[in-house]
């Protein structure tokens, strides 16, 4: 066992639904236990300009509900410039934190690894909307994502059905297709497009012809933001990079629908869903999953098991090395995608 005053808790990278309610679950087991939380804001550009709040019962009461995050976010990488991981430690020092909880992705998960490394007490909570990290089954986020996805599919079949058209939508995905495959399994996609394998433009096209030549003649087409043309790099809105090296992705359903109303002939418009996906409410799961999530990484911090990254398991709640977790992307399972394909055309 460790004493732990004080703690500190950040959310860095894109927010998600989640986010609140695991910020109000570490507070209140952390002050239940006598430890005092100071809240870090945006990311772990809150250590380096020292951009602290305290938070108390009041400051998290209300905020289950609530999507975004109650601390904000940034994409700061305190390793990138000269003189801030330095600054970053003396913050905590001056700040007398005996712990730090990060909440967040490949990205901040991974300063948090490195920070642990030099010694500093952290553990990691697991947070995306693309449910890419390795080592838990899901991320808090994801659920919330795939229904909004699910939802926009469902109302796109009608209109399609009644336009005759081709419907392409564009979810979120960067690495990993999973919000493209769960929500075009749940929406009955016919077509689902993920990073994980190169577009096969005939492949698609000569699907929807078929469609077409037995009568069904609409289809619905779901495309993650990182699916590639076979031999083509990812489609950009532009090429700048945040701090971590990621460019911003976005305009591959423009693309394919140009190409598939070129091709076949058919009537396409295409639908970005883009950060409706990430915003407003988080579900039932989510709200569940992220609560859990909070209460193990206090319970990790009191137990002085530093180091680690809070993850679920079936369902169980379990704790597995930052650096394992950090480490490694977690692509679609193939036989998810496989079924996801079954139902191709
Ligand atoms: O990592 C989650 C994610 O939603 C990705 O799917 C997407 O590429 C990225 O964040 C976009 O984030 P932002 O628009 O906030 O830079």
């Amino acid at each position: 066992m460790t004493t732990v005053r004080q703690l500190g808790v950040l959310t860095g990278g894109g927010d998600c639904p989640g986010l609140n309610p695991v910020i109000r679950a570490i507070t209140r087991r952390a002050l239940n236990a006598g430890v005092a939380v100071l809240g870090i804001r945006n990311g772990w550009k809150g250590l380096i300009e020292l951009d602290i709040i305290p938070l108390d019962l009041k400051s998290v009461s209300g905020i289950l509900p609530r999507g975004g995050t109650i601390l904000g976010t940034s994409r700061t990488n305190p390793f990138r410039k000269p003189g801030e991981a330095e600054r970053l430690l003396q913050n905590l020092q001056t700040l007398k934190l005996d712990a730090i909880i990060a909440i967040g992705g490949e990205d901040t998960l991974g300063v948090a690894s490195k920070l642990a490394k030099q010694g500093v007490r952290v553990v990691g909570v697991p947070k995306t909307i693309d449910n890419d990290l390795s080592s838990t089954d899901y991320t808090f986020g994801f659920d919330t994502a795939v229904n909004i996805a699910m939802e926009a599919i469902d109302r796109l079949h009608t209109t399609a059905e009644s336009h005759h058209r081709i419907m392409v939508a564009e979810v979120m995905g960067r690495h990993a297709g999973w919000i493209a495959t769960c929500a075009g399994i749940a929406g009955g996609a016919d077509v689902v497009l993920i990073p994980e394998e190169p577009i096969d433009l005939d492949a698609v096209c000569e699907l929807i012809r078929q469609r077409h030549s037995r009568g069904k003649d609409f289809s619905i087409v779901v495309v993650a933001e990182g699916a590639q043309f076979k031999n083509q790099p990812a489609v950009v809105q532009g090429h700048v990079k945040d701090d971590f090296g990621h460019v911003r992705l976005g305009g591959v359903g423009h693309a394919l629908g140009a190409m598939i109303e070129a091709r076949t002939g058919f009537e396409t418009r295409v639908t970005v869903l883009g950060h409706l996906q990430r915003g407003g409410s988080p579900s039932a799961f989510d709200r569940i999953l992220g609560t859990r999530f909070g209460i193990k990484a206090v319970d990790l911090v009191l137990a002085g098991d530093f180091g680690k990254m809070v993850s679920l398991q079936g369902n169980q709640i379990r704790a597995v090395p930052l650096e394992e977790a950090a480490g490694k992307l977690k692509i679609v399972d193939p036989e998810l995608y496989a079924i996801a394909k079954i139902f191709f055309g």
